[in-house]
This record gives structure tokens, sequence and C-alpha cells, in this order.
């Protein structure tokens, strides 16, 4: 339920201004994307009538990719590095006059993964502190934006996972530092860079940044599996093998 609220918000925000203005509809909706956002942007796209070409890493898992194409969108294989993926994208957008709905730094994307934070404050109130996967940071910087507004004394951490830690060190060196070589990850949707639309909010807002090894991502995957009976991807245990970790542990 992560990325359809981002893509969904940046879909209907679409449709909306081109009701607002009476001009039409865009001709196609574009992004690049590990698979999630792309699925999920296939999805609100299909919902519009409106349609949606994704540009996925040749290594995305195929299950994703399937998905992809299942929503009735266009697949663009890339190269799986931030480069290719944004140049091929920039020519899908040019060459299909759509509009590029990018996967983490579009504000209408940042803006809907920030529902989540509104879901977590209701339903659990005595919060102090959220854990957040970061790969090019739209969750984060959603979450961290609403959580500070409306309850700065909750705690808003990032979680990476070591191999691929950009995020971590960016807020070491107080800026903006992209993996421009990332090593391999099992959490195959957080491989991707924050960028310049999430590193502000995440330098102000995000209070500290966990990393996490492989072997305590599928540490985590395994438990919530085993003991929690829900089929998580190593994405998804990212956030719990950070909470887990003894950094984590000791935070007071
Ligand atoms: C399961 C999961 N968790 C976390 C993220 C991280 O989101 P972001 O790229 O906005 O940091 C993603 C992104 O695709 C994801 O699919």
């Amino acid at each position: 339920s992560l990325q359809i609220r981002g893509a969904l918000n940046a879909v209907r925000s679409l449709v909306e201004e081109s009701e607002r203005t009476g001009r039409a509809l865009p001709r196609a909706v574009v992004t690049h994307s590990s698979g999630n956002h792309g699925q999920a942007l296939a999805c609100a796209a299909q919902a519009e009538g409106i349609p949606a070409y994704i540009v996925v890493p040749r290594t995305a898992p195929q299950c994703k990719q399937d998905a992809i194409r299942a929503y009735g969108a266009t697949l663009v294989p890339c190269d799986p590095t931030d480069k290719s993926r944004a140049e091929t994208a920039s020519n899908v957008v040019q060459e299909t006059g759509g509009v590029l709905v990018h996967p983490n730094q579009e504000p209408a994307v940042i803006a809907g993964q920030g529902t989540i934070a509104l879901e977590v404050l209701e339903q659990a109130p005595q919060v102090n502190a959220v854990v957040v996967p970061v790969g090019g940071g739209g969750m984060v910087a959603g979450i961290a934006v609403a959580i500070k507004a409306l309850r700065p004394d909750v705690k808003v951490f990032a979680a990476e996972p070591s191999n691929v830690d950009d995020c971590y060190q960016s807020k070491v060196r107080g800026e903006l530092t992209p993996n421009l070589h990332p090593r391999d990850t099992i959490a195959d949707a957080v491989k991707t860079s924050i960028g310049p639309n999430t590193w502000p909010i995440i330098r102000d807002l995000v209070d500290d940044v966990l990393t996490v090894s492989e072997e305590e991502i599928k540490r985590a995957t395994w438990l919530v599996w085993e003991r929690m009976k829900l089929l998580i991807e190593p994405t998804a245990g990212v956030g719990l093998a950070a909470v887990l970790s003894e950094q984590f542990q000791a935070v007071p």
C-alpha cells in the first residue's frame, strides 16, 4: 500500500489540473522504477485511461515486470544505474510527449507517501519513533514532513542497506552524496539514491540514518515471514532490521 499513495496523488493531480484548466489530459505518464512505483503508476494511470510507460532496470524482479505489464503499461528496459534510468525516461518523455512522474522526487509523490504518517499517528498515537526504509527518499521525506508538522516530539529515522548508504553519507557530510556505483543489495527497491527534492527534507527533518547489513535484512525478513506470516519483500525488511540493530536499541 506504499507506492499507490504517491502515484495516485500524482495522477489525480494531473487529471484535476486538466479539468480545472480545460486542457487535454497528458498524452502519457512516464516513470523509471525498480518495480514498485512502476506498478503503482501503471495501475493509477490505467484507472484514468492514461497510457503509462515504465522504464525498468533489466535486473528488476520478473514478478514486478509482469505486474507492470498486467496493468496495461508499456515496459521500457534500461541498465541498472540511476543515470541510465533517468536518461531512458527522458528519451521516452521526448518520444511520447508524456509527463514524467518521478518515483521519489515528484512533490505529489512525496506528499502521497506522507499519508502513511497520518495513519500511523491515528492508529498508534503513543508512537515515539518511526523507522522508514530509504531509497530515493520520497517515503521518508513525506513521512518526516507530516510527522514533524503534527508531532515534532516523534523521532524519524531512515533505514538503509550499508551496501547503498548514500543517505547516510549525505547526512554525515552535510551535502547530497549520491551513490555513483551502488553495490548490489537484496533490498532492490532502495538501491536508488536520494535526490535534490528529498535531500533538503531529509537533511532538516530526519533525525538519523541507520544502516544495516545484507545479513540483518535477510534475518529480519525471515522473522516477519515466520512469526507474522506476512509475505514482505526484503526492502520492507530493512526497517525491521534497523529497529533490531544495536544502534537503534541504544537510542535513549
Ligand atoms: C517496499 C519499499 N520500501 C521502501 C521504498 C523506498 O521508497 P523511496 O524510494 O521513496 O525512498 C520503496 C521504493 O520503491 C519500496 O518499494
